[in-house]
């Protein structure tokens, strides 16, 4: 679909399943806008592997990808398990829980806090933080979106001091001893790279267990498959992620030539985004796209992107969404939604997917 996105450039909406896979894998769609128009609108929330092409992009993603590699995550396993234990002991004895607030949010803001280092009081400052950036609060003026960034950009500059005078094992003092070696990370990337862990981190698995326990609750027959057949939770969280996926639209490419893409020309400088979780539902791609069934064999979704820009977290996100999902179902087998499914709020913004909040009984 060709339109004008609300930043006032023309582009492209990639909705097909076939033709989003083009973009995303094709190296002629590149991330940086200033190889096609010769600007540099870089900033510090851009300055990382998500907003760059090869060869900076292997480097910058080479810095942190040994804390993410699947036999890192799996490691992990035990103390996610323990999170959640704790989380859910806090609800015990209640009649109602706030699934997000409660569960879905503190999970992986946890984990991703003690992989970085962040200290867990800080936690709601952040989670502010990382709504205003990507514009998914519903109560923001544009001035305090601006001072958000400020606050935040602030609390880095200090937090990064202190790290380089007492250095710990964790990814930050990893980045900021990478940045004071001075050839492998330029100081707007160490900022950019840890905007981009702190917003994956904060703005995604909370939706993957809100988004994916509400399909489970208005699919009663898939729930009751699930809590009889546990080992299913692998397929779940994959059908989980391609039936309604936390993030909805890529980041923006820009073709570097002209390029036909199912029979349409896409120009030089025209900017183009794909629609995962349309591409998602593609029937061409997906029998039965919009029945939610996690008997399904194959499902090649596209939920973490593909290509050089595959999700880094991956692992992570899925583990932590199948230990969260299986833990909240056996502890509270008999969950229900409190008040209607018309009251669900969803967030604001183009870029995620996910309810304000889901009240549980
Ligand atoms: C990239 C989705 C969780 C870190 C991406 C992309 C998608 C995505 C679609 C590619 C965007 C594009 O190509 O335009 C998700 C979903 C998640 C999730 C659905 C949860 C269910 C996480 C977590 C982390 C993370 C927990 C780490 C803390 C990243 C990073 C990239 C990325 C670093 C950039 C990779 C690159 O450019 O090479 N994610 N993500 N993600 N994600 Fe995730």
């Amino acid at each position: 679909v060709k339109l004008r996105f609300p930043d006032g450039q023309n582009g492209w909406l990639v909705t097909r399943y076939e033709d989003g896979l083009t973009v995303l894998k094709n190296p002629v769609f590149i991330k940086d806008m200033k190889k096609v128009y010769g600007s540099d609108t870089g900033s510090v929330f851009t300055s990382n592997m998500l907003f760059s092409d090869p060869p900076d992009h292997k480097r910058l993603r080479g810095l942190v990808q040994k804390s993410f590699t699947p036999h890192k995550i799996a490691g992990m396993r035990s103390r996610i398990q323990a999170i959640a234990d704790e989380l859910l002991d806090q609800t015990s004895g209640r009649e109602e829980m706030n699934l997000i607030d409660d569960y879905a949010f503190p999970l992986p803001i946890i984990v991703i806090s003690e992989m970085l280092g962040v200290p867990l009081e800080d936690r709601d400052k952040f989670r502010i933080w990382s709504n205003s950036i990507i514009g998914a609060s519903n109560q923001e003026s544009d001035a305090s979106v601006g001072q958000h960034m400020q606050e935040f950009i602030q609390y880095l500059k200090e937090w990064f001091a202190n790290v380089r005078e007492h250095p710990g094992d964790d990814m930050i003092s990893q980045l900021v001893q990478s940045e004071e070696q001075g050839d492998r990370l330029s100081e707007q990337e160490l900022y950019g790279v840890v905007t981009l862990m702190i917003i994956a981190g904060h703005e995604t698995t909370v939706n993957l267990i809100g988004n994916g326990l509400l399909a489970l609750l208005s699919h009663r027959d898939q729930l009751s498959l699930l809590m009889e057949n546990p080992s299913l939770i692998h397929n779940t969280i994959e059908e989980m992620l391609r039936y309604n996926g936390p993030v909805e639209f890529s980041t923006s490419r820009w073709a570097s030539e002209d390029i036909e893409l199912n029979g349409q020309t896409i120009h030089k400088g025209e900017l183009v985004v794909v629609a995962l979780n349309s591409a998602n539902r593609d029937e061409s791609q997906f029998k039965d796209p919009d029945l939610f069934d996690i008997t399904r064999e194959k499902s090649p979704h596209l939920a973490f992107g593909q290509g050089i820009h595959h999700c880094l977290g991956a692992p992570l996100a899925r583990l932590e969404g199948e230990i969260a999902i299986l833990s909240l179902l056996q502890r509270y087998p008999n969950l229900k939604l409190r008040g209607e499914w018309s009251e669900l709020k969803w967030r604001p913004g183009m870029i995620v997917r996910g309810v304000e909040e889901v009240p549980l009984s």
